[in-house]
Order: C-alpha cells, then sequence, then structure tokens
C-alpha cells in the first residue's frame, strides 16, 4: 500500500470515527414524565393522544446519509420512517398510541434511539387466541408499546361479576399471571382438556400503575382480549359391520350449538386412488321427523329426505349424563352393503370454526362367516362317505369269505372255522 493509500485510509477511519456521534432533539407541545418505578431508573417521556412530537437526528457529520426506522415491537424488524442528512426530523401529529415504538436515528455505523410512549388504549396490543379445540394451556397476552412494560391486571366478566384473576388462589392453577420477562402474560388452565367450566370468552388486560404517579385526569388503560376455541369433537363408532346389518356412529362434541354437525363419507379404495367422499349429510340439509324401525315417533330421530338409508337421531343418555355439556349426533345407516366400507368424519361447526373427527368402518360379507362352516361341513360328508364307501365294500369281501366259508368249512373242523372271520375284522 502507497503513503498516499495509508494516509486516506486514516483519513477515512477518522473521519469513520468522528462523525459516529448522532444526537436525537425532542420538541414536543405536552406530555409527562413517568418513571419505570424504581429509584435511580431514567424517567421516560409519555404524551396524551393528540399532543405533537417532533424528533430531529443531529450528525456530527453534516453531510453524512442516515434514517429514521422504527419498531413497532420488540420482536419485529424495523421499517423505515424517512431517509435523509443531519438535521431529519421525524414529526408526529395529532399523536395516537399506533404511532408509539421506538424510533432509530442511523447513519449505517452507529445509531441512537428514541422511543416514544403513548398514554392511550391503543397502545396495549391484544394478542387474541384461537384454539383448535380445548387446549390444556393458553397463554393471553396484552403486548405494550412502551419503553418498559407495567404490571398487568386481568379481569374478566361472568355475568355481572368481574373477577380479579390475579387474585386467583394459587393452588387451582385456572389462571396465573406470568412476570415481566414474559410480559406479564396470563396462563388458562384447561384441567383434562375439558371445556368446562367455560373459560373461552372476553378478558380486560389493564396497566397497573400502583408503583408510578400517574398525573391526575389520566384514564386507565385497557384492552379486551379473546379467547376462543373451534368445539371438541371425537367419535364413538362400530369398527366393522356385515351386510344387511345397520351401522351407528356417534358424533360427540362439545362448544358448538346442537345440529350443527355435517357427516361426509369417503369410500376406500385400499391401494387404489379412486376414493371418492360423499356428504351424507350437511349443515344447511333440511331434515324431517321420521319414525325408526320399529315404527314408533322419536322426536330426536330426522332423516334426509334424499337419502332414506341414513338418519339421525341423538344420545340422550350421554347428553344428559355429560359434565361437560356434550352433545352427539348418531349417524345411522340402515342395511350396510360392501360399498359403505371406508371412513365416516363428523365435522362440527361453531361461530369460531370447525373441527373433526374420523372413524373406519370395515364391512363383512354376512355369507362370510358361513365360508369355514361350509367347508367344515363338506369335509365331515366326505369323511362319512369315504367311510360309507370302505364299510361297503369290505362288507362285501367278507359276504363273499362267508359265501366261500362253508366250503372250507367242510375241508376241515367246524369249531375252527369261526376263527378267519374274526381276525379280518381285527385287521380293521
Ligand atoms: C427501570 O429502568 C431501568 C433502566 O432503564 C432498569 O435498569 C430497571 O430494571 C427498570 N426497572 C423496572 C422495575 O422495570
Ligand atoms: C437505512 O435503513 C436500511 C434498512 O433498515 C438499511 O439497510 C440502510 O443501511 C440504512 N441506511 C443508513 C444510511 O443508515
Ligand atoms: C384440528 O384438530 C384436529 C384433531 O383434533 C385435526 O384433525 C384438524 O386437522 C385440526 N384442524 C386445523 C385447522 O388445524
Ligand atoms: C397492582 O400491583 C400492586 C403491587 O405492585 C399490587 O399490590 C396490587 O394489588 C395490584 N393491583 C391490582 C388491581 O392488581
Ligand atoms: C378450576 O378448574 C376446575 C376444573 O376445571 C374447577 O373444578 C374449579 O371450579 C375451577 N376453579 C375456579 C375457582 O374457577
Ligand atoms: C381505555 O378504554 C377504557 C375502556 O374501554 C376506557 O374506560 C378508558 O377511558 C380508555 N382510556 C383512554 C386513555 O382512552
Ligand atoms: C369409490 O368410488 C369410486 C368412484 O365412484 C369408485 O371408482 C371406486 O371403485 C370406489 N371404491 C370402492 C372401494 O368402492
Ligand atoms: C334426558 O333428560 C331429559 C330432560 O332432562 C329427559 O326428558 C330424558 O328422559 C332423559 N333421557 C335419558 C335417556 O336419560
Ligand atoms: C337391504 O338391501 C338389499 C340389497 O340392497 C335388499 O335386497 C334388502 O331387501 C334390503 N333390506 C332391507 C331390510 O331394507
Amino acid at each position: 500500500m502507497t503513503p498516499a493509500g495509508f494516509c486516506f485510509c486514516l483519513l477515512a477511519l477518522v473521519l469513520c470515527l468522528v462523525s459516529a456521534t448522532l444526537r436525537i432533539e425532542p420538541k414536543t407541545s405536552g406530555g409527562f414524565l413517568l418513571s419505570n418505578g424504581s429509584a435511580s431508573a431514567r424517567k421516560e417521556l409519555f404524551l396524551r393522544p393528540g399532543e405533537s412530537l417532533t424528533l430531529t437526528c443531529t450528525s456530527d457529520w453534516p453531510g453524512r446519509p442516515l434514517n429514521w426506522t422504527r419498531v413497532l415491537q420488540r420482536d419485529q424488524d424495523p421499517s423505515v420512517v424517512v431517509r435523509g442528512i443531519s438535521g431529519t426530523s421525524v414529526t408526529l401529529n395529532s399523536i395516537r398510541g399506533s404511532d408509539g415504538g421506538d424510533y432509530v436515528c442511523s447513519d449505517g455505523t452507529s445509531k441512537v434511539s428514541y422511543f416514544v410512549n403513548v398514554w392511550d388504549n391503543q397502545s396495549l396490543v391484544p394478542q387474541n387466541v384461537l384454539t383448535n379445540g380445548t387446549y390444556v394451556h393458553v397463554y393471553l397476552k396484552c403486548h405494550q408499546r412502551f419503553a418498559f412494560n407495567f404490571p398487568l391486571t386481568w379481569t374478566r366478566k361472568v355475568g355481572d361479576t368481574t373477577y380479579i384473576l390475579n387474585d386467583h388462589p394459587a393452588d387451582d392453577k385456572n389462571y396465573t399471571i406470568g412476570g415481566d420477562e414474559d410480559g406479564y402474560h396470563l396462563s388458562i388452565f384447561n384441567h383434562e382438556y375439558r371445556r368446562y367450566p367455560l373459560k373461552t370468552g372476553q378478558y380486560q388486560c389493564q396497566l397497573n400503575t400502583s408503583r408510578h404517579s400517574i398525573p391526575a385526569g389520566l384514564q386507565p388503560l385497557q384492552q379486551t382480549v379473546t379467547y376462543e376455541a373451534t368445539p371438541d369433537v371425537r367419535i364413538d363408532g362400530e369398527r366393522s359391520a356385515t351386510t344387511a346389518s345397520p351401522f351407528t356412529a356417534t358424533c360427540i362434541y362439545s362448544g358448538a350449538a346442537n345440529d350443527r354437525v355435517r357427516w361426509i363419507f369417503t369410500n376406500d379404495s385400499g391401494e387404489h386412488e379412486t376414493a371418492r367422499k360423499i356428504v351424507l349429510v350437511d349443515y344447511d340439509d333440511v331434515l324431517i321427523p321420521c319414525p325408526n324401525a320399529a315404527g314408533t315417533e322419536d322426536p330426536d330421530r330426522k332423516c334426509l329426505a334424499e337419502n332414506p338409508r341414513v338418519s339421525l337421531t341423538r344420545d340422550r343418555s350421554l347428553e344428559n349424563s355429560s359434565t361437560v355439556h356434550e352433545h352427539t349426533s348418531v349417524l345411522y345407516i340402515s342395511n350396510t352393503t360392501l360399498e359403505d366400507r371406508g371412513t365416516y368424519e363428523c365435522f362440527v361447526r361453531s361461530d369460531h370454526g370447525e373441527n373433526t373427527a374420523a372413524t373406519f368402518l370395515r364391512i363383512k360379507d354376512k355369507y362370510a362367516a358361513l365360508w369355514p362352516a361350509i367347508g367344515v361341513l363338506a369335509e365331515i360328508v366326505l369323511l362319512l362317505l369315504i367311510i360309507f364307501l370302505c364299510e361297503r365294500r369290505r362288507s362285501r369281501v367278507e359276504e363273499e369269505e362267508e359265501a366261500r366259508q362253508p366250503l372250507n368249512a367242510n375241508a376241515q373242523n367246524n369249531n375252527a372255522s369261526a376263527e378267519p372271520a374274526v381276525a379280518i375284522r381285527n385287521r380293521k
């Protein structure tokens, strides 16, 4: 490297180091200072909605390009707000909670930031939860667009009573509140995946400012977080049936109103890719009352006008004994055929979505069970036939011998004459 080049590099390095000093100057129409509660902590400026703020970024190297970026939430990527040179500013007029976040001025080598806190409900960002069926653990979160996290008070309104979940007994783990590092989330525990007592619905997160001196006249900040779940569905069905006999499968569900059920049959072609889906009963199908097999009226029994083989009913005894408010839809197919082999799926829909369960049905031919019996029968008949033929053959031999004996007997003495005949019989 030439001495000139070396000098140039050194100059660039020095310039780099010198220019690395950036400053932000805020100018605001209002705001108030709030500490995060610790004695030695620096104070953060909070703005009321409607106030304005101008942030100006200056650099020791006037001509150097710089840009303003904003990070809305701690875990999100920054987005560029404006590009410019030293003296470029960001102006937030009539500020709102959605303007809050970390504003970063950077010239590529160094950066400096300013957290914009807005005392607005929008500075609380609810993280609603929708689960597919009931989960054991559910976490509700309320992100805070503030430089530090306030503790949250979680409440839930049931009827006319508002429960403070922070006060929930610690041993019963239905509700627990996380710490600062997890943003004071609410953890909901559904014992053994059980839906009842029902915990879906609306929850409120509220800033607990008891450790901070909030100026008089400020409204508390609060947001609503919803937790919803699709229905829980399971199927209790026969796994096999014989042709011409009926088939029933019971779909047991909770978390949805009655009759929000759809049954779909997929015929199974084993190795072949020829499976076909058939909707047996759809959500919107018109079901008409129909008598049961015995001809008596069953108020729960409903038939499809265009598919008389299929009918639906309910298992009242299961519903009555269910402690978790389960409903049932019993699919009944009279007179199964070999084509009914396949997968039966029950879909249940609620306002929050759909969930499903399935069972596989094998069909045995009614006469299939008879084939082994017929085989055994045939063997017995064959055996009897062989014995019969053998017996007949032997008696013919005996007759012939007996017919010959008188001649022999005449040749020998009479007493010994029976011996050969006995010997022949014993040879069997
Ligand atoms: C308050 O902020 C200071 C500095 O930002 C930090 O060290 C401290 O842990 C914070 N305290 C609380 C209770 O958040
Ligand atoms: C401006 O922001 C973009 C995107 O964050 C970044 O790639 C670029 O280096 C920045 N420019 C300066 C001069 O800081
Ligand atoms: C919901 O869960 C069921 C099993 O309970 C699963 O079969 C189904 O694919 C899931 N649906 C979605 C949308 O994740
Ligand atoms: C707010 O937090 C304080 C402790 O900092 C606690 O004593 C108080 O009960 C909380 N208030 C509510 C309504 O949760
Ligand atoms: C907590 O959940 C269990 C099981 O679901 C329930 O029996 C109990 O009543 C619940 N406790 C409260 C205080 O809600
Ligand atoms: C936030 O919302 C609550 C309830 O909706 C309301 O009472 C309160 O005044 C609101 N606070 C602000 C600062 O808008
Ligand atoms: C299923 O249905 C398709 C279409 O009708 C048919 O081609 C296929 O043979 C069926 N499979 C069985 C196992 O019945
Ligand atoms: C279920 O309960 C209903 C009403 O509560 C009652 O009329 C019906 O007889 C019960 N059915 C069974 C099978 O227990
Ligand atoms: C069942 O179906 C078979 C053939 O599809 C038919 O011959 C028979 O009569 C049916 N039995 C009843 C009880 O419907």
